[in-house]
C-alpha cells in the first residue's frame, strides 16, 4: 500500500544556490546537510559543486532540493549569473569569525537580485546563515535584524556545519518559502 501511495507522490524540483564568501562554509554546510559529515581540512571550491537532497515533505509531496553550492573566490564575477539561472531559493552565508564576510553579504546579495528572479519580477526567497556559531554567537551583528528587513531576506540563522545547529530548520524554511511560490 505505501509503495503504490509512493507512486503518487508529487515531485517537485527546487534549485537553491549557497552563496557568500571564500572559507565561511557553504560546501561544509551542504556536505553536512546532504552526507552528515564534516571534516575541518578546507578544500576551495573551484567553480562551482552541486549536490542533492530529498525531502519528504509530506504525505502528498516529495522534493528534491538541488543545492548549487559556487565558490567564493567566484565573487560577484561574471560566472555567478549562469549559475543563478533558474534558482528558486538562495542561502547567504557568512562567517561569524570574519565580520568581514557579513559585509560583503549586501554585494551577494545586489549580484543575486541583478541575475535572478521568478516571473513577474518577483524576488526569489532568501535566507541568511551566521556560519561557525559553534565557535562564537558573540559576533552576530546587532542589526541583523533590520538588515534582514531591509533587504527582504524572510529569516536569518545561527548555524554551524561542524555541531550540526540549524541547518536542517533553516533549509525546511527556504523550502517552505520556495513552495509558496510554487
Ligand atoms: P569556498 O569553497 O572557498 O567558497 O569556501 P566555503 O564557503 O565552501 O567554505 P568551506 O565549507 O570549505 O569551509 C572553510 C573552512 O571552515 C573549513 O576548514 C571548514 O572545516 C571550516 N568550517 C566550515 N563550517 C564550519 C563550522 O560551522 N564550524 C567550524 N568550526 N568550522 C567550520
Ligand atoms: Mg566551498
Amino acid at each position: 500500500r505505501l509503495r503504490i501511495a509512493n507512486l503518487h507522490k508529487k515531485e517537485l524540483t527546487f534549485k537553491f544556490v549557497i552563496i557568500g564568501d571564500f572559507g565561511v562554509g557553504k560546501t561544509s554546510i551542504i556536505q553536512r546537510y546532504t552526507d552528515g559529515e564534516f571534516s575541518s581540512s578546507y578544500k576551495v571550491t573551484i567553480g562551482a559543486d552541486f549536490a542533492v537532497k530529498t525531502l519528504e515533505w509530506n504525505e502528498e509531496i516529495r522534493i528534491n532540493l538541488h543545492l548549487w553550492d559556487i565558490a567564493g573566490h567566484e565573487r560577484f564575477g561574471a560566472l555567478t549569473g549562469i549559475f543563478y539561472r533558474h534558482a528558486f531559493g538562495a542561502a547567504l552565508v557568512f562567517d561569524l569569525t570574519r565580520p568581514e564576510t557579513f559585509k560583503s553579504i549586501s554585494k551577494w546579495l545586489i549580484d543575486l537580485r541583478k541575475k535572478v528572479s521568478l516571473p513577474g519580477g518577483i524576488q526569489i526567497p532568501t535566507i541568511l546563515l551566521a556560519n561557525k556559531g559553534d565557535i562564537t554567537t558573540k559576533t552576530v551583528p546587532i542589526d541583523i535584524d533590520a538588515f534582514c528587513k531591509e533587504n527582504g531576506i524572510i529569516s536569518w540563522f545561527v548555524t554551524s556545519a561542524k555541531d550540526n545547529i540549524h541547518i536542517d530548520e533553516a533549509m525546511i524554511r527556504l523550502t517552505a518559502a520556495a513552495l509558496k511560490n510554487h
